[in-house]
């Protein structure tokens, strides 16, 4: 996929290079659109291909880029070559690649993207992912929150591309009176006060689950024989207070210090999650665990992970912390929020009141559900704008505006190109005619579309929700202008056809990205205008 094309140029450059098309693949990309000037489809960077860093100012490379471009011939794949600053610059034949994109799409339906020939060879692994985990004798915090969205991004990817996947709340119930995870779940009614909070109700919206609940108390016992393992290992240290220490550097040096075992003899929540490890790893034999906490602990699963390796596991190098920031400035209107009941109760008041301060021209079967879907969305695409480990400054206003880089938009974009569909049909989506899509906004969507592969490939390398967002927000912002030109109402039958084609292909990709973020999709949405975006006071942007 990128529906071979990559493939196909690899090919050509590997009879002239003398290496393996495999070899060649990764340095062939897509070429992100451009507002102001068309743009090749895929080019090949110089540098990438000889191992060099990126300085294209250096002139060989371009010289480089010239003589191969001179050596390569077009078919009947590649309709044009060029070269740019250290690349040379392809571009595909225009039926072929709107009639091979749009079929694709299509055809993969929710896998699209996902065939890539970025991902073959990828071998299938293991992998845990522990999110969410929060404190249940405290109320839920944001911080668990943003815990539980980008773990569930996490999970979802790594499925989507195919892994086996378990995904573990491990829940901070120490210090409760029967450590309730050990002593029997349904027993102390643990399971039914998980579900009566907040958090449950907001894993069901946003589909999240659990393979598994563990939670802390489970590994009172279990923490003991990992002291008993450091001790007969001479890694544990008694301290003066009684208590015990591991010294990670081995020198005395306070910050490498990992103190494990209190002076009363009971672990410590280093200790519990040495133990748990070990155990998901019995468990699991996983190739890959990836814990998603803040910032704030950062410095613990490092000395957690250096204790493993130390205690002779070799698999702590499969262990991977995924920080994120802090989020600053959530207040309702009553005040600060720091507690996810408030953040729900202030999303879905804001849209009903949104939604109840504007005509509307459907109506919705549960509003209180489009409310609460609408704001999720706006709350995640908010929190997967920037890099996870920044901190942000959050703001109602900002991610309730409607046309502006928002979930809000998201949905709205989604729910109109599904109307288009209601209204009109989808009759013709096995045959359609290439050559009306040629108009430079059709070509731009067939372009982006093609470059979807690449996106997942990038979030899939450093677990960054950002690429997937702002591909979806261009994908959006690309099918706004297109609305708007490429018409479908009094359009001869072929047009209006092929037309619809390319939006349904629009809408398909929308919602698998929307998907692998953690949202659902919306079908209806309300024709509103949002309060909250000043620009389009008074006016409805339907
Ligand atoms: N319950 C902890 C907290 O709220 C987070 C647990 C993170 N996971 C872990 N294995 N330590 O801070």
């Amino acid at each position: 996929m990128a529906c071979g094309f990559r493939r196909s140029i690899a090919r050509q450059l590997s009879r002239l290079l003398d290496l393996p098309p495999e070899n060649l693949i990764k340095s062939i990309s897509a070429v992100p659109i451009s507002r102001k000037e068309e743009v090749a489809d895929f080019q090949l960077s110089v540098d990438s291909l000889l191992g060099n860093n990126n300085d294209h100012s250096r002139p060989d490379v371009q010289v480089q880029a010239t003589r191969l471009a001179e050596k390569l011939k077009c078919d009947t794949v590649v309709s044009e070559i060029s070269t740019g600053q250290g690349t040379v610059n392809f571009k595909i034949n225009r039926e072929l690649l709107t009639k091979t994109v749009l079929q694709q799409v299509i055809k993969d339906g929710s896998k699209y993207g996902l065939n890539s020939e970025l991902f073959s060879g990828l071998p299938q692994k293991k992998i845990v992912v522990e999110f969410s985990s929060p404190n249940v004798a405290k109320k839920f915090h944001v911080g668990h929150l943003r815990s539980t969205i980008i773990g569930n991004f996490i999970a979802n990817l790594k499925e989507a591309l195919g892994h086996q996947v378990t995904r573990i709340n491990y829940l901070g119930d120490w210090g409760m009176q029967f450590g309730l995870l050990g002593t029997g779940f349904q027993l102390f009614g643990y399971e039914e006060k998980l579900q009566s909070n907040p958090l449950q109700h907001l894993f069901e919206r946003l589909g999240v689950h659990f393979d598994e609940y563990s939670g802390e108390s489970f590994y009172r016992e279990k923490s003991q024989e990992v002291l008993k393992l450091l001790d007969s290992k001479g890694l544990l240290q008694k301290t003066i207070k009684g208590t015990a220490i591991v010294d990670l550097s081995g020198n005395g040096d306070p910050s490498s210090i990992c103190t494990v075992m209190r002076s009363d003899g009971t672990s410590l929540y280093a200790t519990r999650d040495l133990a748990a490890a070990i155990d998901r790893m019995d468990k699991y034999n996983f190739d890959t665990m990836i814990y998603v906490t803040d910032k704030g602990q950062k410095k613990h699963f490092q000395q957690v992970f250096q204790m493993l390796q130390i205690m002779g596991y070799d698999w702590a190098e499969r262990c991977q912390h995924v920080p994120f920031g802090v989020v600053q400035g959530m207040k309702t209107r009553r005040g600060e929020v720091t507690f996810l009941e408030d953040v729900l109760n202030e999303i879905r008041s804001r849209m009903l009141q949104n939604m109840a301060s504007i005509k509307t021209t459907k109506e919705v079967e549960n509003p209180q559900e489009t409310a609460e879907r609408v704001g999720l969305a706006a709350l995640i695409i908010q929190d997967f704008k920037g890099v996870l480990l920044s901190d942000y400054q959050f703001s109602w206003d900002r991610i309730f505006q409607s046309r502006g880089d928002t979930g809000v938009f998201l949905q709205y974009t989604h729910a109109r190109l599904h109307s288009l569909e209601e209204t009109f049909g989808c009759g013709y989506l096995n045959d359609f005619n290439t050559a009306c899509l040629q108009e430079p906004q059709s070509v731009s969507i067939l372009q982006h579309l093609l470059r979807f592969d690449e996106v997942l490939y990038r979030s899939s390398q450093d677990l960054q929700p950002r690429h997937i967002v702002n591909y979806l927000l261009t994908l959006s912002h690309l099918a706004g202008m297109a609305h708007k030109t490429l018409h479908i109402k009094d359009s001869p039958p072929e047009v209006a056809g092929a037309r619809l084609h390319l939006f349904r292909a629009v809408r398909s990709v929308l919602a698998n990205g929307m998907k692998l973020l953690g949202i659902t999709p919306l079908q209806v949405f309300l024709c509103c205008q949002i309060q909250h975006a000043p620009h389009h006071n008074g006016k409805s942007i339907c």
